[in-house]
């Protein structure tokens, strides 16, 4: 079946992580010319490693908190090579567990900073372009929390990716009329270095609570995103599809 994803080209911020490379070796995999978008340069250069057309591929180091350097960015891609039709929004920043009361202003910005703002940043740079061409696709990823809440003491994480949520149908209802679908992916527990640090304790109790009874694979949401990337989910928008294991109904 064909996806109609050859020969698009493809920006997957977060794609030296655990799940943005999975996102990138889907595309890349189905003939995308595939961006690898990350501010870490040695897993950028491990993701770029696993891909199975390297010639279909390069990586940007970039902060995507920069509001200018993404601006940047994408114009030299747009100039450079065309515009792209995928933008996959995975590049994200888990706060500190800290109760609200305690929590600091600069923890705060700086979760905000990478997770909502990065996310605006780049559909605000690459939907110009799209809405030129009168096409395109955006996945962001969200999260459990920002649909439930966090249950980790991270209200400032969970507020972030509430944003993004909001953000995903807004842009929806606006880009839809110029072609842009912009659906979004709520994963719930992940093994990823995101959650490296996770006590046993939380993840005994979430595993106690996923009704497939195992935490996800980077794959799992990869899939998703290939599928909201591609042209099998061509009459959707605004959506967001939880990637969970069913947690979110516990
Ligand atoms: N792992 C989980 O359980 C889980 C659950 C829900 C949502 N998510 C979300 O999934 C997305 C991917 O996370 P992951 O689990 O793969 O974690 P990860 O830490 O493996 O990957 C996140 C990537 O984002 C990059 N990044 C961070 N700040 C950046 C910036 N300013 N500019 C550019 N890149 C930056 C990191 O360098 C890293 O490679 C994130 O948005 C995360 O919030 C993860």
């Amino acid at each position: 079946m064909d996806l109609g994803i050859t020969g698009k080209i493809a920006l997957v911020t977060g794609a030296g992580g655990g799940i943005g490379s999975s996102i990138a070796k889907y595309l890349n995999e189905n003939g995308a010319f595939v961006y690898l978008i990350d501010i870490n340069e040695s897993g950028l250069q491990d993701a770029l490693s696993t891909l199975s057309h390297q010639n279909l591929a390069k990586t940007i180091c970039l902060n995507i908190a920069h509001y200018s350097e993404v601006k940047n960015a994408i114009d030299q891609i747009v100039s450079d090579h065309g515009t792209p039709e995928i933008l996959v929004n995975a590049a994200g920043v888990a706060g500190l567990n800290t109760p609200i009361f305690e929590l600091k202003e600069e923890e705060f910005n700086r979760i905000m900073s990478v997770n909502l703002n990065g996310t605006f940043n780049m559909i605000r740079h690459v939907s110009a372009h799209m809405a030129e061409l009168g096409r395109g696709k955006i996945v962001n990823i969200a999260s459990m929390a920002g649909v439930a809440g966090s249950n980790l003491f991270q209200s400032h994480y969970a507020a972030s990716k509430g944003g993004v949520i909001s953000l995903t149908r807004s842009a929806a209802k606006e880009l839809g009329p110029k072609g842009i679908h912009v659906n979004g992916i709520a994963p719930g527990v992940i093994e990823t270095q995101m959650i490296a640090e996770m006590k046993e304790e939380a993840r005994e109790d979430y595993m106690k609570k996923i009704p497939l009874q195992r935490i996800g694979y980077p794959d799992d949401v990869g899939k998703v995103a290939l599928f909201l990337s591609s042209d099998l989910s061509v009459y959707m928008t605004g959506q967001i599809i939880n990637v969970d294991g069913g947690i979110i109904m516990a």
